[in-house]
């Protein structure tokens, strides 16, 4: 079936009953990227890689942020943890791991005070329910231009080869040295 993807309310719409409304991978890595922003990453790594002989996909996403206390690591993937002010859900990594276990593979969060995050979700590449990538440099120039800040470190491997950025190399407007 094919997804509109016209905006916003299109985004919105419910798959097949599932609670989650984000339609691409490229939005959930936005969403991850974003919780290491507001833990107050200077680097995130994202790296996607498409291990076609074990038929994975392998998305993760590491920052240099505040971590968490293994209190807090417990509770994150709990769709009513959050330390958001003013909210009462925290979905970003449920939602992530939902998307993973739909389509055959799993969430691994680990995170330690001071030293960082690293979020791991697997999906199965042939499963029917694996989400498509979306617009994956959409997603990378909304991080870079809404946190010239933060530096990006992206890797792609897979059939169509690799292809790596860093803003560290390119620039990003804010380079400190
Ligand atoms: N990279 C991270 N570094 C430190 N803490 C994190 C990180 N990612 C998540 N957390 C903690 O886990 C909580 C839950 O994260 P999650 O993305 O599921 O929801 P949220 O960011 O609180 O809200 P939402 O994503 O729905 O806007 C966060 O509020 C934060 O306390
Ligand atoms: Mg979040």
């Amino acid at each position: 079936m094919r997804r509109d993807r016209n905006g916003p309310q299109e985004r919105g719409r419910k798959k097949g009953g599932s609670l989650d409304f984000v339609e691409d991978l490229s939005l959930h890595i936005l969403d991850i990227a974003e919780n290491a922003i507001n833990a107050s990453a200077s680097l995130i790594e994202v790296e996607i890689e498409e291990r076609e002989e074990e038929d994975l996909l392998v998305i993760t996403i590491c920052d240099d942020g505040t971590g968490m206390e293994p209190r807090a690591l417990e509770m994150a993937l709990d769709p009513f943890y959050t330390t958001k002010e003013g909210k009462i859900t925290g979905l970003g990594l449920p939602l992530l791991a939902q998307a993973a276990k739909e389509a055959g593979g799993d969430l691994v969060v680990r995170s330690a005070p001071d030293e960082g995050t690293e979020v791991k979700a697997t999906f199965l590449l042939s499963h029917i329910d694996l989400k498509p990538l979306g617009d994956i440099a959409a997603t990378l120039q909304t991080l870079i231009a809404g946190h010239p800040e933060v530096d990006i470190h992206f890797r792609y491997s897979g059939g169509n080869g690799e292809v790596v950025f860093d803003t560290r190399e390119t620039g990003n407007g804010e380079a400190e040295d």
